[in-house]
Parts: C-alpha cells; sequence; structure tokens
C-alpha cells in the first residue's frame, strides 16, 4: 500500500448532513475529472462536504489553507537544501496529483493570483503539473481532483478570482442549513438534545437577519456547534451564547447588545 495515499485516507465517515442533491452531484463531477469550487459563507459546512466525499469516493485528501504569504513553491514544491546537498520536497499539490487525492484549497481567493495560477494546467484537459524548476512534467493521476472553497462576502475588487480560473471549474452554492436540518446537525454533531439545538437556530437566524445591517456575516453553524458543546459542559446557555455566538462576531456595542437581547428571550 503507498504510504503517502494511506497517510491522508479518511478512515472514520465524517458526519455530514446533505442539504439537497450535493452529493449525487459531486460524484457526478469526480467521475467526469471536473474540478469543482465550492462558494459559501464561513463556517457552513463546505470543509465537512469535502471530507465526506473524499470519505466517500474512497481518495486521500490533501486540504490547504490558502493565505496572501503563500508562493507558488508552497503549493508545488521546492528544492531543500540539506547535508548531501539539495534535496527536491513535493508540495501538496503535487504530491496530490501523483498519488492521486483530492486537493482541497481552502479560501483560494486568499492567495495571490500569480499562486493560483499554477493550478491551470491541472484542471483543464492537459492535467499535468509543470515543475519548472525541477524540469519536471508531473502527470495527474487519473483519480486526483481540484476542489477550492471561497467566501463570495470577503470579496473585493483585488480579492477575486480571475474569471480565467472561474471558469475551470464546476460550481457548488452553499449556505447555512434550513432550520431543521440545522437542528440536526448541531444535535447529531454535539449530543445535545434537538429543544436546546433548536434555540440555538433561532439566535442564529435572528444574527443572520442583520447581515448587512451591522454584521458582516452572520452566526456560522460552526458557532452554534460550539453553544452547543459548552452548554454540554454545564455552562449557562446565556453564558455559553454570549461566549460562543456573539463575542466572536462582532465589537459593535450596538449589534451586541441586539444579540445579548436576544439571547435572554430565547433562553428565558
Ligand atoms: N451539513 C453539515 N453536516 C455536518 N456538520 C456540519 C454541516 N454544516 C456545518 N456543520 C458543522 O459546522 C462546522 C463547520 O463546518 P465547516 O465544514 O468547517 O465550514 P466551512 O464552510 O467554513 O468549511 C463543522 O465542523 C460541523 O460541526
Ligand atoms: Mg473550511
Amino acid at each position: 500500500m503507498n504510504t503517502a495515499k494511506e497517510q491522508y485516507r479518511i478512515h472514520a465517515e465524517p458526519f455530514y448532513q446533505p442539504q439537497a442533491d450535493e452529493v449525487e452531484l459531486y460524484e457526478a463531477a469526480y467521475a467526469a475529472c471536473l474540478p469543482v469550487m465550492i462558494k459559501g459563507p464561513t463556517g457552513c459546512g463546505k470543509s465537512r462536504f469535502v471530507e465526506y466525499m473524499a470519505w466517500k469516493l474512497g481518495k486521500p485528501l490533501i486540504s490547504v489553507a490558502c493565505n496572501e504569504d503563500m508562493t507558488a513553491s508552497d503549493l508545488v514544491g521546492r528544492y531543500l537544501l540539506d547535508a548531501n546537498g539539495t534535496r527536491w520536497l513535493d508540495g501538496p499539490l503535487t504530491t496530490a496529483a501523483r498519488i492521486g487525492a483530492i486537493c482541497y484549497l481552502d479560501e483560494i481567493v486568499e492567495a495571490r493570483q500569480d499562486t493560483t495560477v499554477v493550478i491551470h494546467p491541472l484542471t483543464d484537459h492537459r492535467r499535468t503539473l509543470p515543475l519548472d524548476k525541477k524540469g519536471e512534467l508531473v502527470e495527474a493521476h487519473p483519480d486526483f481532483q481540484l476542489v477550492i472553497s471561497y467566501n463570495p462576502g470577503y470579496q473585493s475588487l483585488m480579492k477575486d478570482l480571475k474569471q480565467s480560473t472561474k471558469q475551470r471549474f464546476a460550481a457548488f452554492e452553499f449556505d447555512y442549513a434550513p432550520a431543521d436540518l440545522e437542528v440536526g446537525i448541531i444535535a447529531k454533531e454535539t449530543g445535545s438534545d434537538e429543544a436546546i439545538a433548536a434555540k440555538l437556530v433561532k439566535i442564529g437566524e435572528a444574527a443572520r437577519n442583520l447581515k448587512g445591517h451591522g454584521l458582516d456575516e452572520g452566526i456560522s453553524t460552526r458557532l452554534l456547534v460550539y453553544a452547543a458543546m459548552l452548554i454540554k459542559g454545564g455552562i449557562a446557555p446565556r453564558s455559553a451564547c454570549r461566549m460562543a455566538l456573539v463575542r466572536p462576531i462582532t465589537d459593535d456595542a450596538d449589534i451586541r447588545d441586539t444579540l445579548d437581547h436576544a439571547i435572554d428571550s430565547v433562553f428565558e
């Protein structure tokens, strides 16, 4: 067994609650060798979905959190100096292309555009990755797939993907799950009872309605899960919600008071 492949394999089934037909659509995209883009707000289940799909398809998953300091070499690889001279070290994208992994570039817009273009030859019919410094052309393994995610909410003109990048992907548009499903996600993820989960979802909805009215982003499913975990750990619901749901997302005193008030009315 290929050890690199084993290293990146997902052994236990991740819990993923589908919202619609995204699982079947993803399988179809994978079967057609199409690269996939997943758009959506933070903490709505994008990464969990990719983990689940990698598990379901039985493929290794290599995830990379992108940032603006990332260079093409961080993805592709570089020569390292060691006692015996120089040694080439594959980057995560190259490793994924060689072993046939799903390569997940999280928050791709954070990367600079000169970094982003290295994925181009992997995302069209060529399915190759030129390692210019090494003078090697890597042919992607048939199982290799590229998946990128980004949060269109944060997007500015400076931070957007070029059309020439966008138009290489089939895309999913994710959002927070509808209330009944989100209650189930929180309950299943934390072992909380549904009554508590339903109250948290109510607070989440109140905050999401403030998006664009003082909040850049509503309360994510991730934060609702945090609150449920704190409550399960014995913290009083009002304190748990203040700490997990409100303080992280706003510095504005008015918004904070509005949300604290919503918490008090839900957890009377
Ligand atoms: N559909 C879902 N199924 C299961 N868990 C979910 C789902 N959506 C959100 N979650 C929960 O929310 C958390 C954040 O989701 P994640 O996938 O990390 O978000 P992001 O969209 O930022 O990648 C997960 O750890 C999980 O607890
Ligand atoms: Mg993520």
